[in-house]
């Protein structure tokens, strides 16, 4: 679709109006329906005021409503029917996850990237139980302001994977769409990836919608602002520092 300049994005997702423009976001992108138990989690987050034990209990409940909310949008072809008996004795048609051509469970594979993303890790687990982790460091360069990547360890099974890629938050998308690179140049398939986070601007989401139209993207939250020092407004400050009490 011809849609969405960053600015109009930025415009219909201004905090708080997100569900009035479902229409305005890219075909590949999910936001979290904001319910009030969202936005309670929000509010929290986002309160300068709140102390890390807090944070860090927030933080984690809305990490694994995300997880829940990524995993129920993997594509139709991650799932196969099965039929399983009930204690009553009767059937009952249900679905797991697929097979690969060796019987196995086809893998489900988290990749963080550190040292925000590496948060999420325990939510994910929570959630989905045989996860194969991996780690990419991507750090921004403080004089070019480029992203430069330091180290990444990949799951060998990576290829044929569904694979969560997650970062706690998504600001102008440039480590993003690096991460997303690194895997991509692992041979994993573009549709294969769910790029999962907790707060995004405007302006990553559509940087990384646009440049990845194959993978998913999904948030809790799209903010409109980006700041001169690439903090997203409004945002929630450094989340690594503020999970990690280095603040
Ligand atoms: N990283 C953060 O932790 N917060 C931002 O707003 C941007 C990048």
């Amino acid at each position: 679709r011809g849609l969405n300049t960053r600015c109009e994005l930025a415009e219909a997702y201004r905090y708080g109006d997100m569900d009035g423009h479902p229409e305005a976001l890219p075909d590949n992108v999910r936001v979290l329906e904001q319910t009030q138990q969202v936005r309670h989690l929000h509010t929290v987050l986002r309160n300068r005021n709140t102390e890390r034990d807090e944070f860090v209990f927030y933080a984690n409940r809305l990490m694994r409503l995300l997880f829940e909310h990524a995993l129920g949008g993997l594509p139709e072809s991650s799932w196969q029917k099965v039929t399983v008996t009930a204690p009553d004795g009767s059937s009952y048609e249900g679905v797991r996850r697929a097979t690969t051509a060796s019987g196995a469970a086809a893998s489900l594979v988290g990749v963080s990237v550190l040292r925000a993303g590496e948060t999420m890790e325990p939510a994910l687990a929570a959630v989905a139980k045989d996860v194969r982790l991996g780690k990419i460091l991507i750090q921004t360069n403080p004089e070019t302001r480029e992203p430069e990547l330091h180290y990444h360890r990949l799951p060998t099974s990576i290829a044929e994977s569904q694979v969560i890629l997650m970062d706690a938050t998504v600001a102008t998308g440039a480590a993003a769409m690096m991460a997303v690179r690194v895997l991509l140049d692992h041979d994993c398939p573009e549709q294969n990836i769910t790029f999962c986070t907790l707060v995004a601007s405007a302006a990553g989401v559509s940087a990384i919608a646009y440049a990845f139209p194959k993978l998913r993207l999904v948030t809790t939250a799209i903010d409109p602002g980006l700041s001169d020092a690439y903090y997203i407004e409004p945002g929630v400050g450094n989340f690594g520092d503020r999970y990690f009490g280095t603040t």
